[in-house]
């Protein structure tokens, strides 16, 4: 017997089972066999939010949530954070290298040539209301894009996938920064491609009668490291969307749009925005020991805390910290940044939390950073939804590539009423 397997006793027939692990997990696949009897379907595993379930071999991201470590295809998030650029870091994301100079070049040339924006695509945006959510009218605009690209349904074909993943890096930012535009009444601002990625979506956010806008260089330093934190994480709720709805050959954008809308749910990507939010609503630093008694009194959550992977500090908030006083440095400092380092100070105190390993996550502070840049609250779930593309794209192809992976379709375990009878309207009660 071999010493990598698990044997396995059914105590209903006595039976012992010897099941392979391989890189700590079994295949579920192996349980089937066990049977109570010959009628028997086969043991399977129940696992509600796929807590303990690995759906998938990646080479993508390493997260070791103990440790408090994240690294993207073997680089820290720190030095790519502090030394690269967004493009760069994508083009790493989905590639699997670092670029050369010359691959840099064209791939920044590809994306930023496919910055346009279909002017379907950008009155369909002009017809919701003013006040619409942007997460609501990017998700729209960006499943909106596969009826201008049909052939993007060949996600087989290599050359085809390329060039629709160039489109939707391309693309999210333009969405993402007419979404913001739209909201405010404003006109929109094309892309120009002379600037960074990050500089050219400062400029379509931001320009207003300036003829030569340019981007505030800590600002857009700021964004850079930031949209580079935020740029992948395993496999989170939204990648697993992207992940699910990739699995039925579906059009990217369709499963582009799934994964934001994933992703849009306040306990995962829309937590920057409730975390503002509460912060407003706590007010002053004196009001925190309130707050933090109503938490532990299960009247509501510490928003932007807690992690189902991290049980340790999320090292992407520690990078975040460090953003946000160089911002505060150039924009002023915001009160509510006391109000959330106090939260802090008495959380990471507090037995409630330290017996749950509750930490600051990657949302605790990127909202203030965004507000201070003057983005309003409703837009931060986009401007998370802009970087996490990279992660979304590389994971689909990493999916398509994988002869391992199937249809995505889940087992249940059956709870309902047994079989029976139709009953007339007129005998009902
Ligand atoms: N505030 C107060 N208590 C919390 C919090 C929180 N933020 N998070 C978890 N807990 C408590 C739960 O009430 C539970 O307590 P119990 O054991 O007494 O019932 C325990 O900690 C475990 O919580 P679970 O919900 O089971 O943990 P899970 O891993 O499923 O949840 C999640 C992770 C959803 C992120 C959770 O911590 C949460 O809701 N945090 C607030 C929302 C947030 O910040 N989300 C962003 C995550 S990062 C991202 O998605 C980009």
């Amino acid at each position: 017997m071999s010493k990598d397997s698990l044997t396995i006793t059914d105590n209903r027939t006595g039976k012992s089972y010897d099941v392979p692990i391989a890189f700590g997990t079994i295949n579920a696949m192996d349980l089937r066999q066990i049977r109570a009897n010959s009628d028997d379907f086969g043991l399977m595993s129940y696992d509600p939010g796929l807590a303990n379930t690995a759906a998938t071999k990646s080479t993508i991201t390493f997260v070791d949530g103990e440790q408090g470590i994240l690294r993207y295809r073997g680089y820290g998030i720190e030095q790519l954070a502090e030394r690269s650029s967004y493009l760069e870091t994508a083009y790493l994301i989905i590639f699997g290298c670092l670029p050369t100079r010359s691959e840099l070049q064209v791939w920044e040339t590809e994306v930023g040539r496919h910055a346009m924006l279909h002017l379907n695509i950008q009155r369909l945006i002009e017809t919701f209301r003013y006040n619409a959510h942007p997460m609501s009218v990017f998700i729209s605009a960006m499943s909106s894009l596969s009826t201008l690209y049909p052939e993007s349904r060949e996600v087989t074909d290599p050359t085809n996938r390329r060039l629709q993943v160039e489109r939707m890096i391309a693309k999210v930012a333009t969405i993402g920064a007419f979404c913001y535009r739209h909201n405010q009444g404003w006109p929109f601002n094309y892309p120009d491609d002379s600037l960074s990625y990050v500089g050219n979506f400062l400029r379509m956010m931001f320009r207003m009668t300036e003829t030569h806008y340019q981007p505030h260089p800590v600002l857009e330093h700021a964004l850079n490291a930031l949209w580079i934190l935020h740029a992948d994480h395993e496999q989170n709720a939204g990648t697993n969307a992207m992940r699910v709805i990739g699995s039925t050959h579906a059009d990217p954008y369709s499963a582009l749009a799934g994964a934001a809308a994933a992703l849009y749910g306040p306990l995962h990507g829309a937590a920057n925005e409730a975390v503002l939010r509460m912060l407003e609503q706590i007010g002053t630093v004196r009001n925190v020991p309130g707050f933090i008694d109503r938490v532990k009194k299960g009247e509501g959550r510490l928003m932007g805390f807690g992690h189902r992977v991290y049980k340790n500090y999320d090292p992407r908030c520690r990078i975040i910290k460090r953003i946000a006083d160089e911002i505060f440095e150039v924009t002023g400092r915001n009160p509510l940044l006391d109000v959330a380092l106090e939260l802090e100070r008495i959380a990471l105190q507090d037995d409630y939390f330290m017996s749950r390993k509750l930490y600051p996550n990657v949302d605790f502070y990127s909202g203030l950073i965004y507000r201070a840049m003057n983005v309003p609250a409703s837009l931060f779930t986009v401007l998370f939804a802009i970087p996490r593309t990279c992660g979304w794209v590389a994971q689909w192809m990493e999916l398509l590539n994988d002869p391992e992976q199937k249809l995505s379709r889940p087992r249940q375990i059956y709870l309902g009423e047994d079989c029976r009878d139709y009953v007339p309207i007129e005998d009902r009660r």
